[in-house]
């Protein structure tokens, strides 16, 4: 059985996955999308929207006003690609060499501009303002709170938007109301002891023996500080110290990631960091210099929303097709947005229909991605929009 949604998308699928398949040929990374955003408003001039170029970089936003009064609802895409080799070997694959759309923001661009082509044929019917966001820089944590700064989300008052996932089957949804993907901030650590004769260590401050330490100690925040009910994770990701086998070094220098999924965890752990790092390096006469650098809040949908998104989702591809989202620390700068206003965020199956589970993930250089998900976005993200402004 197809919905109307559904049935409306179909036509327009040759003509959104050649956008895509465009794209996915000329992928730009994080801050350069340029020709990425000049497309997306060429295809959003042919709609007749008011659009706005160059926000917050190369961020793209576009207002179609329906005939009847009503608030404005923003659905989201990002563009940009990764610095990945391709190697899916595919017909439209890169030309560019070391960087690919690895992630399916080609897809999600193309997806987005399906839902304003849907949205604008029927806006004599639309009650209300449907806002496009077209994001640059997701992929670094930066493009949404610059176009937050530059004004994309003001007069909104929910947001939507979706990524796709490759170890779903395409024609399935997952969403969840609360957390769903994790918080994300960057550690950097530097161990400044006193270098020397590796035979010689009484004269000297060993900065590696002192990292070490750290490594292991700050693996205790999760395993003995916070609740076995409040997953958090510390990576330490790069440890840089030392050339030679028999010199002690003067610096050590690492790298992590931490992830949390609770914006209460995440806000309790600095400080743990930052007394493990200052009482070892103290405990092994070195300098520490510790750095946690905020980067996305944890990915909290709101119920309400939540609810509407199911309710498009069951009345597009029916409830058998939508399943509960499984928790994941991956993050994603939407949640940003929805710190600001309320709004729901939703995986879009994207894998082959059989054994989905065993299809190459995300950022990977042989990913996939399943073109029977890109006119079925795009009549969902048509559908919430219409839901969220009340309906027909
Ligand atoms: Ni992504």
């Amino acid at each position: 059985m197809m919905s109307d949604a559904l049935r409306d998308a179909m036509p327009l699928a040759e003509e959104l996955i050649a956008i895509r398949r465009h794209l996915h040929r000329h992928p730009e990374l994080s801050l350069e999308e340029k020709e990425t955003a000049a497309l997306v408003a060429r295809e959003l001039a042919k709609l007749g929207l008011g659009i706005r170029t160059g926000v917050g970089g190369h961020g793209v936003v576009a207002d179609l006003k329906g005939a009847l009064p009503g608030k404005t609802v923003a659905l989201r895409a990002d563009m940009d690609a990764l610095p990945i080799q391709e190697e899916t070997g595919l017909e439209f694959a890169s030309e560019r060499p070391g960087v690919m759309h690895a992630c399916g923001h080609d897809a999600h661009t193309a997806i987005l501009l399906g839902a304003a082509k849907l949205l604008a044929a029927r806006a004599d019917r639309l009650r209300g303002t449907v806002r496009f966001i077209f994001q640059p820089a997701e992929e670094i944590n930066a493009g949404a709170k610059v176009m937050i700064a530059a004004g994309a989300l003001d007069g909104v008052a929910e947001i939507y938007g979706l990524h796709n996932l490759p170890t779903l089957p395409a024609g399935k949804v997952a969403t969840c109301a609360g957390p769903i993907m994790g918080s994300v901030d960057r550690l950097e650590i530097d161990i400044e002891g006193r270098g020397g004769h590796g035979a010689i260590p009484d004269q000297c401050i060993d900065p590696i023996v002192c990292a070490s330490q750290i490594v292991l100690a700050l693996q205790t925040i999760a395993s003995r500080e916070l609740s076995p009910f409040e997953p958090a994770v510390v990576t330490i990701g790069s440890l840089k110290a030392g050339e030679a086998n028999n010199v002690i070094p003067h610096r050590a220098e690492m790298t992590g990631t931490i992830r949390t999924f609770d914006p209460r965890v995440k806000a309790a752990i600095p400080e743990r960091v930052e007394r493990l790092v200052r009482k070892i390096a103290l405990a092994h006469r070195c300098r520490a210099e510790v750095r946690v650098i905020d980067q996305t809040p944890v990915l909290v949908n709101h119920a309400a929303n939540a609810r509407l998104v199911e309710e498009a989702v069951d009345g597009t591809i029916g409830a058998a097709n939508r399943v509960a989202a499984v928790p994941t620390m991956a993050g994603e700068d939407f949640a940003v947005y929805l710190e600001r206003v309320p709004g729901c965020f939703f995986w879009l199956g994207s894998g082959p229909a059989e054994r989905a589970e065993e299809a190459y993930g995300l950022h990977h250089p042989k990913y996939v991605l399943n073109e029977d998900c890109i006119p079925l976005g795009a009549a969902l993200l048509a559908n919430i929009a219409v839901r969220a402004l009340g309906g027909f």
